[in-house]
């Protein structure tokens, strides 16, 4: 199966790992330029260097995900049987991608979107492809959920095809309608906000609120070192659609994340968000 993933980002790279680790799969790892796409690549190879260290799998599994991989650019996919894409959380640049990719793709192709809050049924509007939510969590290749989505149009097949493919990838698939923020997403992410809500209000230092939700809680991360992992830009553009979708106040992004988004402190992929890394 040839699978295109569009994004070399935090989940991109993770996704194209995912597949890469598996036998049957080519996957072509793509950005806006060969080079981010190239460091995204690298950054799968170094994971598979790690595990093979840890004594996690061996050497040949780990040259065989490397052998699977390409890297290329939007243009390459046209012939791919599945695309991901995986770029930034924001519908003003997701929806020209889904126009292009359907002007360009073979009649076969499935597009998938690995979007945290927005809208399937808007990506897919008028296109003559499928569109279907593959959601991964972070980090990919570790977490074992997929939340399939199924916008207005998405056709029940390509909805149990892509639910059959997520457990051949050793995921746990769970099929949901369309909604702000899905599942996971809907609950988690306000987690993380009433986090920089407590912080903002002095209630707690950035470390005891995370202390306490680890020990407290049973949480295997703080609320804001889960939102450093996700990226404070993706945090604060899913409350926006929670928001928006809902109409309900109770979903305000925290004016804190949003002075620290507009900072450029987005959590560990700049190397500084609520913690420093
Ligand atoms: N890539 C690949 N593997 C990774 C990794 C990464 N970025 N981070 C950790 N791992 C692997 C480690 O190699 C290790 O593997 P082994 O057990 O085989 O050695 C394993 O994961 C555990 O890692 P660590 O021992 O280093 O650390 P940990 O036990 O503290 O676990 C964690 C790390 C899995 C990230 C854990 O802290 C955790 O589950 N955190 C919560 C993550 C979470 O909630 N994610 C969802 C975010 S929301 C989302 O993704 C949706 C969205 O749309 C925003
Ligand atoms: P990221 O910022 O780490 O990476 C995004 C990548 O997309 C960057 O490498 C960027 O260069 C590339 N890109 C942007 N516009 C592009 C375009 N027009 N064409 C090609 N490449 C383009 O972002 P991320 O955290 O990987 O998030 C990607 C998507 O996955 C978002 O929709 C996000 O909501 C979703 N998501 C994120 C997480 C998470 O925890 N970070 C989890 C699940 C889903």
């Amino acid at each position: 199966m040839r699978v295109g993933v569009i994004g070399a980002g935090t989940m991109g790279a993770g996704i194209a790992e995912v597949f890469a680790r598996n036998e049957g799969f080519e996957v072509t790892l793509t950005d806006a330029t060969l080079d981010l796409a190239r460091s995204g690549s690298e950054r799968i190879g170094r994971n598979q260097d790690r595990l093979v260290e840890k004594g996690k799998i061996d050497a040949e599994a780990a040259a065989a995900t490397k052998a699977r991989l390409s890297i290329g650019l939007v243009e390459d996919l046209a012939g791919a049987d599945l695309v991901i894409e995986a770029i930034v959380e924001s519908m003003a640049v997701k929806r020209p991608l889904f126009e292009q990719l359907d002007q360009m793709c073979g009649a076969g192709t499935v597009l998938a979107t690995n979007t945290s809050s927005l809208s399937v049924t808007e990506l897919a509007r008028g296109l003559a492809h499928p569109v279907v939510g593959m959601h991964f969590f972070n980090p990919a290749p570790v977490m074992k959920l997929v939340e399939v989505i199924a916008g207005a149009a998405t056709p029940p097949e390509v909805v149990a095809q892509v639910t059959e493919l997520a457990t051949r990838l050793g995921k746990t698939p769970v099929q949901v309608q369309e909604g702000a923020g899905f599942v996971v997403n809907r609950i988690l992410i306000p987690l993380v906000n009433e986090g920089a809500e407590l912080l903002a209000a002095g209630t707690a230092s950035a470390e005891d609120i995370d202390t306490a939700m680890k020990l407290g809680a049973n949480h295997p991360m703080g609320p804001l070192e889960l939102g450093d992992l996700i990226g404070l830009d993706v945090v604060l553009a899913v409350m926006e659609v929670l928001q928006a979708e809902t109409g309900d106040p109770k979903y305000r992004p925290a004016p804190l994340l949003r002075k620290y988004v507009r900072a450029g402190w987005l959590g560990r992929k700049t190397g500084r968000g609520f913690h420093t890394y």
